[in-house]
């Protein structure tokens, strides 16, 4: 396949239970037991700012987004991110995190935070958060923590333990105009 196959489109409420099997494949079981898990555990993803990629009709790729507070900061927290085996290598997962990130900077969101790989999203424009800066509701790798910082001066405000906003009983906006 080719990257003229693939189209990319505003997750819908269509696409939940092909993108549940693209992470089940991607992550397994395990992944119920991950940190950013249990925080997207807390409360929904927005829609708005979350992206799959499509072929012949199907999302063979997702990137979700999901409203976070730690501390006096606000954040998105990217993921997940997976791709569907036979679509890897493509772009696509870079693709992805370039949109989600774009729709989170138009929405006037301060940073994009992540669990994962600094391999793979430092390129994409990802810095590791200062160990012991932020910490999550389960065990993590704190080298794994990264952010990408919208609004100079935001990834600071971010400190202790990262939740759902809804979770944290947050009332201010999100979505603060930068
Ligand atoms: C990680 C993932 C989302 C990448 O999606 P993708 O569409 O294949 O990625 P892209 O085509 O945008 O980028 C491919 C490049 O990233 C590299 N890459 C893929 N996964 C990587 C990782 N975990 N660490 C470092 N580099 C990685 C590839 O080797 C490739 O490098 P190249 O461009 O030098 O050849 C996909 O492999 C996947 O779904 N993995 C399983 C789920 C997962 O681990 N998700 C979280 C990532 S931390």
């Amino acid at each position: 396949m080719t990257l003229a196959d693939v189209t990319y489109l505003p997750e819908s409420p269509a696409h939940d239970a092909e993108i549940d099997s693209i992470n089940e494949e991607a992550f397994g079981p395990g992944r119920f037991t991950r940190a950013a898990y249990k925080i997207r555990e807390g409360g929904p993803h927005d829609r708005a700012l979350s992206f799959v990629a499509v072929k012949d009709g199907l999302a063979v790729a997702s990137v979700r987004m999901t409203p976070i507070a730690a501390g006096e900061g606000r954040s998105y927290m990217l993921g997940p991110l997976a791709v569907r085996p036979a679509c890897k290598n493509l772009g696509i997962g870079r693709r992805l995190v370039a949109m989600a990130i774009e729709a989170a900077q138009a929405a006037g969101a301060p940073s994009v935070i992540l669990a994962g790989d600094e391999p793979y999203y430092g390129p994409l424009g990802f810095k590791r958060i200062p160990r012991g800066q932020i910490s999550m509701p389960r065990p993590v790798d704190l080298d794994r923590l990264l952010a990408i910082e919208l609004v100079p001066g935001a990834v600071v405000m971010l400190t202790g333990e990262v939740g759902h906003v809804a979770q944290l009983h947050v009332t201010e906006p999100l979505r603060i105009a930068s």
